[in-house]
């Protein structure tokens, strides 16, 4: 089973400690362990967001503050990776080919941002597409995806099930109402689309629910399930 799961800058580094690295970094290894092909996107957190609301400030341009961001993740991506036993890349991979090759080889990649003008939503889908994956995990601060943003309206409802054109649909919405944060950016959800990407976006605050998501496709997030897909993956029946 191969499995790229994309752990937000807010659930890995909400302040950066030992503890919430220790703790996804076992959560890796372990699943490495089991005989899975794992790749690792880590996004900014805290360190983004502060170097870029200084560098804004300073009346950077979007691209400046963009480079900021993906140095930010790419240190983060550093800091699961000292985590990390040997099978993790030693620096971030900054193309999609290196981090696939590592894959191949049976090695963790562990890589941060790729390109201006996206996130680590979209870096996760793209490198998914790229090696074929069969599992694609969004570790968020929030516990799926919902129509609303569930910490600014009370009556949001969260989806169990979307398809890959209904989460473009939920998304693009989400991204036109005004402050609306969205758990996964609207090119991720294109991706995610046009791979047909079997998909979980989950709350991964605690790593352990990672896991039971990739072991038992056990989550309370939201499912992304491509059309005409029935029933669950095999690989999740030989687990059960
Ligand atoms: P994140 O992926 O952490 O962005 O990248 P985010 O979604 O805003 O953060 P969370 O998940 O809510 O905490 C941080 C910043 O790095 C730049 C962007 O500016 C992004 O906002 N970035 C990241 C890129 O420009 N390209 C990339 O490939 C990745």
């Amino acid at each position: 089973m191969k499995v790229v799961v994309s752990v937000g800058g807010s659930v890995f580094v909400p302040t950066v400690s030992a503890e919430y690295v220790r703790d996804h970094a076992a959560v890796v290894e372990e699943l490495a362990d089991e005989g899975r092909t794992m790749g690792i996107v880590v996004g900014g957190g805290t360190t983004a967001r502060e170097y870029i609301g200084v560098a804004r400030d300073l009346d950077a341009n979007e691209m400046v503050l963009d480079e900021l961001g993906i140095a930010a993740t790419r240190l983060n991506a550093r800091l699961l990776t000292a985590a990390l036993d040997t099978s993790a890349t030693p620096s971030p991979p900054e193309d999609y080919e290196t981090a696939g090759a590592a894959m191949r080889r049976g090695d963790v990649p562990v890589m941060g941002g790729v390109a201006p003008a996206q996130t680590t939503d979209a870096v996760a889908a793209a490198l998914a597409e790229y090696t074929d994956a069969d599992l694609l995990v969004y570790a968020t601060s929030v516990s799926g995806v919902f129509d609303a943003d569930p910490n600014e309206a009370d009556d949001a409802r969260k989806f169990d099930r979307l398809t890959p054109g209904e989460l473009v649909d939920v998304i693009a919405d989400l991204e036109r109402t005004a402050g609306a944060a969205a758990p996964v950016d609207l090119v991720a959800a294109k991706v995610i689309e046009r791979a047909g990407l079997r998909t979980v976006v989950l709350d991964g605050t605690d790593p352990g629910r990672i896991a039971d998501a990739v072991r038992r496709g056990d989550h309370d997030g939201t499912d992304v399930v491509p059309d005409g897909e029935t029933g669950e993956p095999t690989y999740w029946a030989a687990e059960s």
